[in-house]
């Protein structure tokens, strides 16, 4: 089975740190939208320009420009053929239905809510702006996307519990932790518990 994954849970979450091991363990695409987007701020391209105040004020990118964004991505080589984890889309409701008609053909076939509480993501941004000088970062910015995220993204939980294919994870631990809690829910769910080097799924 090609493990077509969303991951979703707050800002701090650990999409990121966990969206990376899950694609190495598993051979398949991270399609991180923050990371694409901050890629095309620092190339300056057109989408870049018109993204970066939006990205810097913790504000939310158009939903349209986000869907034809990952339908393009998700139409490459890499996620059609091995699969991919989508972190960070879709964060509101006409971007899952986006995503609903932009997967018809090949359904996601796992959403995982990554759990982690307000009070520990505060702490984990909070150590990341010291570290890396990330503009979102800012005590605002993190306020306006932990507002956006209850308001806007959270829904999401119950549209995907819906369709049958919601898995609840625990983020809080250590990053080994949350990995191995992550890969239990994931074999779980699909069946496959890696992807050897020659590119089999192993069940
Ligand atoms: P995006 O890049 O997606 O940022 P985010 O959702 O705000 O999430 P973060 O990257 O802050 O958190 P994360 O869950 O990835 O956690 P991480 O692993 O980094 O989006 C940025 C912006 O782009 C948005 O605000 C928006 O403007 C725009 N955008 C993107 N997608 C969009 C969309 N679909 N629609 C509209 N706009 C969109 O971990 C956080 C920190 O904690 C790190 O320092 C990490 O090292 C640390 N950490 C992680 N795990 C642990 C652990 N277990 N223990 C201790 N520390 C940990
Ligand atoms: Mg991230």
């Amino acid at each position: 089975m090609t493990i077509r994954l969303v991951l979703l849970g707050r800002q701090g979450s650990g999409k990121g740190t966990q969206g990376a091991r899950l694609a190495v363990h598993y051979d398949i695409a991270h399609v991180s939208t923050g990371e694409m987007l901050r890629n095309a701020i620092r190339n300056d391209t057109p989408v870049g320009k018109v993204v970066k105040d939006v990205i810097d004020k913790g504000s939310l990118v158009a939903d349209d420009l986000m869907a034809s964004l990952v339908k393009g991505r998700l139409g490459e080589t890499d996620a059609r053929t091995r699969g991919y984890l989508l972190d960070g889309f879709p964060r509101t409701l006409p971007q899952a239905h986006a995503l609903d008609e932009i997967t018809r053909a090949r359904p996601i076939n796992v959403v995982i809510d990554l759990e982690v509480p307000r009070e520990l993501v505060l702490q984990r941004l909070g150590a990341r702006r010291a570290a890396e000088h990330r503009v979102d970062d800012s005590p605002e910015a993190v306020e306006r996307r932990l507002a956006l995220y209850e308001e806007q993204t959270a829904p999401l939980i119950a549209h995907y519990r819906r369709q049958g294919v919601l898995a609840v994870v625990d983020g809080v631990g250590t990053p080994d932790e949350v990995f191995v809690r992550l890969v239990s829910a994931i074999g779980s769910a699909t069946g496959v518990t890696a992807r050897g080097g020659d590119g089999q799924s192993r069940r």
